[in-house]
């Protein structure tokens, strides 16, 4: 592809430029590409109606055109044009958790093209709640689609300088308005079943979800070890470092992580730690690169991806503890799994 001048537009997160805003979104207009926080982590947005616009993000972030891509709306009401049935629930649902971190699988109509949902009859739809975001798709007068601003199975972006280490020269524009504060990515759920069934867990939990739509189905590989089967381009490989990555979990997973980084220490290894804060002065001796992810989940998530490309930056093997998978910890759980591309290590 060819190379672009990107440029970076910091703008206040929560009372957006409208100058900026509208540079952006005459940007999307003309077909193309403009990245932007929301309020999970960076997008890589669109034209949602425009074909040919869509295809760069997919040649931009080198993602297979396999993997469908959300379509982002500022107002409930775009919903109609670009699905073909709106389901009572997802009304309750979009009153319940829209602007924020739900992504609905609907059907998808006739004014959406088919790349956008990689062929399928569906199309996944959220309505981001960040200010900038908000303002952009308003601004831009049309549905924007957008995945994570990551280069394919990197870490999604949680900040403007990570879309610039991923896809500069790449794309147009970055607007930066600092850290997107959740961390991790929309929950996704698929409308289109007899039951609800949620493909990616996210920033919505189930217990949200579980208040509005109460059968809601989380598949078990999300709360537990296996987390091979997924939504489409839901890949074990996804999030992933460059750098080799174990996750260990269980009541002895800690002394297991320390015996693992001493080990790699004394065959010249250099291990990184992704610890809690708590749990740091147990391995102050260690002399290995230690990454704190906070005091709560909720620190955890907002710190998850930043972290690894931190110390995916400086060492050769990252060792990380899991965190419980109750509420917002399913999320996190499900990102560590697949940035380990699978490799769990129990510790009983
Ligand atoms: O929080 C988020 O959702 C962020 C921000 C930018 O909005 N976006 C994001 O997009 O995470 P992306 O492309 O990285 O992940 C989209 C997920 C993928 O797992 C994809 O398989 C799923 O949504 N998805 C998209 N369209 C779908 C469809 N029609 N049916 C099933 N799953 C779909
Ligand atoms: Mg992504």
């Amino acid at each position: 592809m060819t190379n672009v001048a990107t440029r970076i537009l910091p703008v206040d997160p929560n009372a957006p430029e409208a100058g900026l805003i509208d540079e952006a979104a005459a940007i999307i207009r003309a077909g193309g590409l403009v990245a932007f926080p929301t309020e999970t982590v960076y997008g890589l947005g669109a034209n949602a109606l425009d074909a040919e616009a869509v295809s760069g993000i997919f040649r931009a972030k080198g993602r297979p055109t396999s993997d469908p891509v959300i379509v982002h709306l500022a107002e409930r009401e775009q919903l109609g044009t670009i699905v073909t049935e709106i389901p009572s629930l997802a009304w309750a649902l979009a009153e319940a958790f829209w602007p924020g971190p739900l992504t609905l699988v609907l059907r998808r109509s006739t004014a959406v093209p088919g790349n956008v949902s990689a062929g399928r009859p569906t199309v996944a739809v959220r309505m981001p709640a960040h200010p900038v975001a908000h303002a952009l798709i308003t601004a831009a007068c049309l549905p924007v689609a957008a995945p994570s601003a990551n280069t394919f199975s990197r870490p999604s972006a949680t900040t403007a300088q990570h879309v610039w280490d991923d896809l500069h020269e790449r794309i147009a524009l970055i607007l930066d308005g600092g850290p997107a504060p959740l961390g991790v990515e929309s929950t996704v759920l698929d409308l289109t079943g007899p039951l609800p069934v949620i493909l990616r867990p996210g920033g919505v939990t189930l217990d949200d979800l579980v208040a509005v739509a109460p059968d809601v189905i989380i598949r078990h590989q999300y709360l537990a070890i296996d987390a091979t089967a997924a939504s489409p381009g839901q890949l074990i490989k996804h999030y992933s470092p460059r750098a080799e990555m174990l996750l260990f979990d269980g009541p002895t997973a800690l002394e297991a992580m320390r015996r693992a980084a001493l080990e790699r220490l004394s065959s010249g290894q250099r291990p990184g730690l992704l610890l809690m804060d708590d749990e740091a002065a147990a391995f102050a001796s260690v002399g290995a690169e230690i990454e704190l992810l906070g005091a709560s989940v909720e620190q955890a998530a907002a710190r998850l991806f930043a972290a690894l490309r931190a110390l995916d930056s400086r060492c050769g093997v990252i060792l990380a503890h899991g965190l419980p998978r109750e509420g917002l910890g399913a999320a996190v759980w499900d990102r560590m799994v697949r940035a380990a591309e699978g490799r769990v290590i129990a510790a009983p």
